[in-house]
């Protein structure tokens, strides 16, 4: 008989929310850190529009395209047998009209095989969000530290420290949730804050720089990894440090090759 895996969905999410289990979140862009990742069992693979820095080399997530963002994707999902696979819509791709919105979204889901789409904002997109979660397409949230608007924040420092922004996030994550979206990533939000909004919501918040009181949590892999050595937040843990490991590997490597000790006989053929 087929032995067949089954998949993580937005219902089992909101079970694990249920039962205070947290969800693990990591971004994924590549089929091979993809498979690593469903196999450890991590819950959600983000394909996350931070390609756009840690895998292009931009400064921000602004210039990605939906063409770049599917490619990504279709990697990712080939590789995840358990875990639900979210994609970051990309600035511009959804901002200007619900129905280019949905287009999108559409576009992604189809193109890519993945089972869910992500978009930053609150009321300002609430009219796309309901596009897409009426034709059936399970919606995250993004709120807080929205990089795509990072020109109009002037910075990537703590959002909603004042009581303001504080009261506009409790408001944009009631609409959300209201609207249909089976998650919210909190990102660099106070943690009091974010402990507040998981409460009062029936879907799971995810946090980035949020605190340990969210629903679940969410990290860049590259980050994470230490394969990014020039980003060190406050709130990022590096549970390796993977860029020493490849530039000693590359460097034993080089110098192998220039001595003539790689390839050796054994590695040769006759
Ligand atoms: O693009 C991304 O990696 C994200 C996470 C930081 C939440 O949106």
């Amino acid at each position: 008989m087929e032995n067949k895996v089954k998949r993580i969905t937005t219902q089992t999410l909101r079970e694990m929310k249920l039962r205070k289990e947290p969800i693990v979140v990591l971004t994924a862009y590549d089929y091979t850190f993809g498979k690593l990742l469903d196999k450890v069992g991590i819950e959600v693979l983000l394909v996350g529009d931070s390609a756009s820095n840690v895998i292009a080399g931009h400064e921000t997530t602004l210039p990605i395209t939906v063409e770049q963002m599917i490619y990504h994707a279709s990697a990712v999902v080939r590789s995840a047998q358990r875990a639900m696979v979210v994609v970051d819509m990309p600035f511009g791709s959804y901002q200007s009209d619900s129905k280019l919105a949905l287009h999108t979204a559409i576009r992604i889901m189809k193109e890519s095989g993945a089972h869910a789409v992500k978009l930053e904002g609150g009321a300002s997109v609430i009219e796309s969000v309901r596009r897409i979660v009426s034709a059936g397409i399970p919606v995250m949230g993004h709120l807080g530290l929205t990089p795509q608007s990072i020109y109009q924040f002037g910075s990537y420092r703590v959002r909603a420290t004042d009581p303001e922004e504080a009261k506009k996030l409790r408001a944009d994550a009631q609409l959300l949730a209201d609207s249909g979206v089976f998650a919210i990533v909190l990102e660099k939000v106070p943690a009091s804050l974010a402990k507040e909004i998981t409460e009062s919501l029936s879907i799971p918040t995810i946090g980035i720089g949020a605190g340990p009181y969210c629903d679940g949590q969410v990290l860049v892999l590259y980050d994470m990894l230490g394969l990014t050595t020039d980003f060190s937040p406050r709130f990022l843990r590096r549970y390796a440090n993977l860029a020493e490991v490849v530039q000693s590997a590359c460097r034993k490597y080089l110098e192998d090759v220039k001595r003539r000790f790689f390839p050796s006989p054994a590695e040769s053929y006759e």
